[in-house]
């Protein structure tokens, strides 16, 4: 590993700022390697100290300091910082600095995409523009004015209103911007460019009129209308749901092609990647029409849940993005099916959140500990964070939980708080005390819930018992006990709901805060069958010793969708589980046994069609790699791949049946529309899996006669996972139809990378070298380098190393480029913890030839080195 250790922040060691600044104003002048900026804070000592005033800087060339409009030279720089030394209580800091948007490949600061200029500051990007004091919990008011080349950049945007523009000699203009809200830098934005623009209006519940202004890249207008359509979704939303209104006259979204998230929330100028944007039948499919919709809902949640109340400091993170991404995922429930919403988040925890959990990257979703704050926006600070507030919604109840936001709104309107915070405000609105609760935040690991139970026929009383369990975690030894929501019902054998306690209800939820907590019901007929973990009520593990048959009974019985779901995924993964070790003959009964119990499942008229397909939908590999303690991955693959296969056959009249039953309607995005064509898709897979003899026929009738994304791309799925020869001619055809369009290009990567054919290595060698592929835009290295590393689990954990070999070169190349995408393509590097031990050594190895590079980014580095032995 590379010798100079990067310094570690603690969350413990938090200190108030020094100083304040409570009004900015700053102007930019563009230029491509020389952009100038001037920064004149009106700055004031924080308390009473005599320390000098201490900014964050990164790769900037420093032109000038004034103090006072007097020019300073008693300062000293480092790599990182600008320290100047003043007695005064209170003065205007005048920098004048020069910063290069062209070099910029981090894609973090100023910098050029696609020929405009944009910024991103969250978390410290701030710092890659101007010297200042980069941190949350200063907050101040902004003025903008921006300067550039009137033709190429007819567009200058920034946050707030636009409050006056003029004309400059050489073809230059102006445009001056005003923000009339607080806010800390990391919501400060600036685009400059020339754009298609789509404009629209929301008048709000209380009469205000916002102007809504989508920007796009010249030619993509009519791909911009669901953004905007979701976009007054939301405000309408969040208005009726949580009684948050808009607060500023005019609403911006920049769509940029070079991004390396999905979308930033700055004040009244979002700017997303647009792959979260754009979209029209052609080209996007049902599932990023569903998550445009969800992105846009989360940045626009985002202007009361982080930008009227923000974050203290970047160990808070959580408080804004478990909150925002729980209430982007209601959003989505209420816009479309709510349950197939909670099966994909869930899905989203068990095979990723889980991951990173049993993974040296371990930490709780406030973590305690960071070197790059950037290595933290998590699926355990974002989602794990809003299972944590799901639990808070699911134990004080709707009306409890809005009475606890309302409170926070009144009390941290307009400040930086912290995750304590929120928790003491729901607290106090409900009167419940809260503290063992609060361990949600200081605790990694998923917990084990162990249930166990016993019926008495003499008695008639069926007693169950919940137990939680906590493991040492990578971050953290010591663990206690913690407050777990368990919703469940009980069922007989007759399949009928056993009515619980007095109030006649028939699903409990039980509170379980002692590590063992016991239940007893009497005048119970006969011994029930468990229901547990209704909607998923808390982000653990469960164990019950389920038979079969109970299962069976449960995905049959339960009244809880998301518990139907979730025993039909127990028993496949079980059978797939249970295969390893067994004879043929034994594997096929048992195979044999388990799709049999779906049966009922193909001819349920009781759940919806999207239910339906889900139901019949195989755990990922990912998720069944999480259940177990080791893995042997080839194993586990063939093992899945044989029930896959099994179900094709066993229900290839079904799927067949599936597959022709809907009457083809124009493509819209639409609920019916959309469940019709994922189980019509789902049926195609298995029919192209089953070897049905004229499954090619079908392929190609749906290729060439499709109207829309989702049915083209679902042909070339389905083409691959049988092996046909089929996929290569089709993958070509796809390919010169869409050349000129990258968004489109990035499902053409990722299929290729997910092939299981031998030369999967050469193929993607040959793909980097493809006209739209550039080491630069994260889209293009996320389909091509990220799929083949997250999911190709054949090429990737080829027993020769070679596939851990091949990321670990491109990592070492990335690194330079963008250590922000490095850092979460390494992921499933690091994560060797459960593999086999050639394995474990194979990774192990390319890890320290990655850390050993020159140059090596914290990103990167902290990382390796929790992973490393
Ligand atoms: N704050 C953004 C969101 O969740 C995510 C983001 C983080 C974007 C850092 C860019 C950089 O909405
Ligand atoms: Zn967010």
């Amino acid at each position: 590993m590379s010798t100079i250790i990067p310094e570690i922040k603690k969350r413990s060691d938090y200190q108030q700022p020094d100083f304040l600044i409570n009004h900015v104003d700053l102007e930019f002048t563009l230029a491509e390697t020389s952009t100038k900026v001037i920064c004149v804070s009106q700055v004031t000592r924080n308390g009473l100290h005599n320390r000098p005033l201490i900014l964050d800087g990164e790769g900037i060339e420093l032109l000038s300091v004034h103090i006072n409009g007097i020019e300073v030279s008693n300062y000293q720089q480092t790599e990182n910082s600008l320290t100047i030394d003043t007695d005064s209580n209170e003065f205007e800091l005048r920098i004048v600095n020069i910063i290069n948007p062209k070099d910029n490949s981090s894609l973090e600061g100023l910098y050029l995409s696609a020929g405009a200029y944009c910024t991103q500051c969250e978390a410290e990007g701030f710092r890659k523009i101007t010297y200042f004091l980069d941190r949350p919990d200063v907050l101040a008011k902004y003025d903008v004015t921006i300067i550039a080349d009137k033709k190429n950049f007819p567009f200058l945007l920034s946050n707030g209103n636009k409050v006056d523009s003029g004309e400059l000699p050489d073809s230059m203009h102006w445009v001056k911007w005003s923000d009339p809200f607080n806010k800390p830098c990391y919501l400060f934005a600036l685009v400059a460019g020339d754009f298609d623009l789509l404009e629209d209006q929301f008048v709000t519940q209380s009469g205000r009129t916002i102007a809504l202004e989508l920007f796009v890249d010249k030619g993509m207008l009519s791909r911009g209308q669901h953004a905007l359509d979701s976009l007054k979704k939301a405000m309408r939303w969040d208005e009726t749901e949580f009684g948050l209104e808009y607060d500023l006259d005019i609403y911006m979204i920049v769509a940029v092609d070079f991004f390396n998230m999905g979308a930033m929330e700055n004040k009244g100028l979002n700017v997303f990647n647009s792959k979260f944007v754009l979209a029209d039948a052609q080209t996007a499919t049902d599932e990023d029409y569903f998550n445009i919709e969800a992105v846009i809902a989360h940045e626009y949640f985002h202007n009361w849940t982080g930008n009227r109340v923000t974050c203290r400091d970047w160990f808070q993170l959580s408080l804004k993005e478990g909150l925002t991404v729980f209430r982007d995922q209601q959003f989505s429930a209420d816009m479309s099916s709510p349950i197939v919403n909670r099966i994909q988040n869930v899905r989203i925890i068990r095979e990723r959140q889980f991951a990173e959990d049993a993974s040296t990257m371990s930490h709780p979703i406030r973590p305690d500990e960071v070197i790059e704050m950037n290595n933290f926006y998590t699926v355990t600070v974002y989602d794990k964070g809003a299972e944590v507030i799901r639990m808070l919604f699911t134990l004080l109840g709707k009306t409890g939980f809005l009475a606890g936001i309302k409170l926070y709104f009144k009390r941290f309107d307009g400040q930086a708080v912290t995750c304590d915070d929120f928790v003491q405000a729901m607290q106090d609105a409900n009167d419940k005390d809260l503290s063992q609760f609060r361990r949600w935040y200081s605790q990694s690991g998923t917990p084990k819930v162990v249930v166990t139970d016993s019926y008495d026929p003499s008695a008639k009383t069926y007693q169950i018992t919940f137990e939680q369990q906590h493991s040492a975690t990578f971050d953290q030894n010591e663990k206690q006990d913690l407050v777990i929501p368990i919703q469940f019902s009980l069922l007989n054998d007759k399949l009928e709901l056993i009515k619980l306690g007095d109030a006649k209800q028939q699903q409990k939820m039980l509170e379980l805060h002692d590590s063992k907590q016991s239940l007893e019901f009497k005048n119970i007929d006969s011994k029930p069958i468990p229901s547990l973990l209704h909607g998923f009520s808390a982000p653990v593990k469960l164990d019950y010793p389920y038979s079969q048959q109970q299962l069976g009974n449960v995905m049959l019985g339960s009244p809880d969708e998301f518990a139907r779901w979730d025993a039909g995924q127990k028993l496949f993964s079980d059978c797939i589980h249970d295969l390893a070790g067994k004879t043929q003959q034994q594997q096929k009964d048992s195979i044999n046994q388990t799709v049999a119990m779906f049966e009922p499942i193909i001819e349920a008229t009781d759940i919806s069609l999207a239910l339906k397909a889900e139901i019949l939908t195989l755990p990922s590999f990912e998720t069944l790699f999480q259940q177990m303690d080791t893995v042997d991955i080839d194993g586990l693959n063939q093992s899945r791949k044989l029930l896959f296969k099994a179900l094709a056959q066993k229900f290839q009249n079904n799927w067949l049946t599936q597959y022709s039953k809907f009457e083809k309607q124009p493509y819209a995005y639409q609920a019916n529309q959309v469940e019709q064509r994922k189980m019509r898709n789902l049926a195609l897979k298995y029919l192209t899996l089953s070897g049905q003899h004229d499954v090619e026929q079908l392929l190609i009738e749906q290729f060439n006669g499709a109207d829309n994304m989702t049915d083209s791309l679902a042909v070339l799925g389905a083409a691959q996972l049988g092996d046909l020869d089929l996929f290569e001619k089709l993958m070509l055809l796809f390919e010169q139809k869409w050349h000129n369009d990258p968004l489109v290009l990035d499902k053409w990567f990722a299929l290729h990378a997910n092939t299981e054919r031998p030369d999967i290595l050469a193929r993607i060698s040959m793909l980097m070298g493809h006209s739209q592929f550039t080491i630069n835009n994260p889209n293009r290295v996320r389909a091509l380098i990220g799929t083949f590393s997250f999911f190709n689990v054949s090429g990737f954990h080829n027993i020769d190393g070679s596939g851990y070999k091949f990321v670990a070169d491109y990592l070492i190349k990335l690194n330079e480029v963008n250590p922000q995408i490095a850092a979460r393509i390494i992921t499933p590097l690091i994560q060797w913890q459960k593999v086999d031990k050639v394995r474990q050594q194979l990774m192990q190895h390319q890890l320290m030839r990655i850390g050993d590079t020159k140059g090596l980014s914290n990103d990167l580095f902290e990382k390796i080195s929790k992973s490393l032995p």
